[in-house]
């Protein structure tokens, strides 16, 4: 299935993409794929689909991607 028409990007790839280290936000999902957000309509799936994956790492264990944190002071 596409998620993004757009983009034509297949939730077999999106999911792949989401599961990487790298992949924190939403907006990573279609860089690492080298796209881009265009008309907007796939974002809720795409948020969905991000969520489900990292849902779906916690419960077998996974460790969570690294969180960046801002360099203080
Ligand atoms: S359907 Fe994904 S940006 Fe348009």
């Amino acid at each position: 299935m596409i998620v993004c028409v757009c983009n034509a990007l297949p939730e077999s790839r999106c999911r792949e993409t989401a599961c990487r280290a790298e992949c924190r936000t939403v907006g990573c999902v279609y860089r690492l794929q080298g796209a881009r957000i265009r008309c907007g309509r796939c974002l809720p799936h795409m948020h969905a689909l991000l969520e489900e994956v990292r849902a779906a790492a916690t419960a077998a264990g996974c460790a969570e991607p690294p969180v960046s944190s801002a360099p203080s002071g």
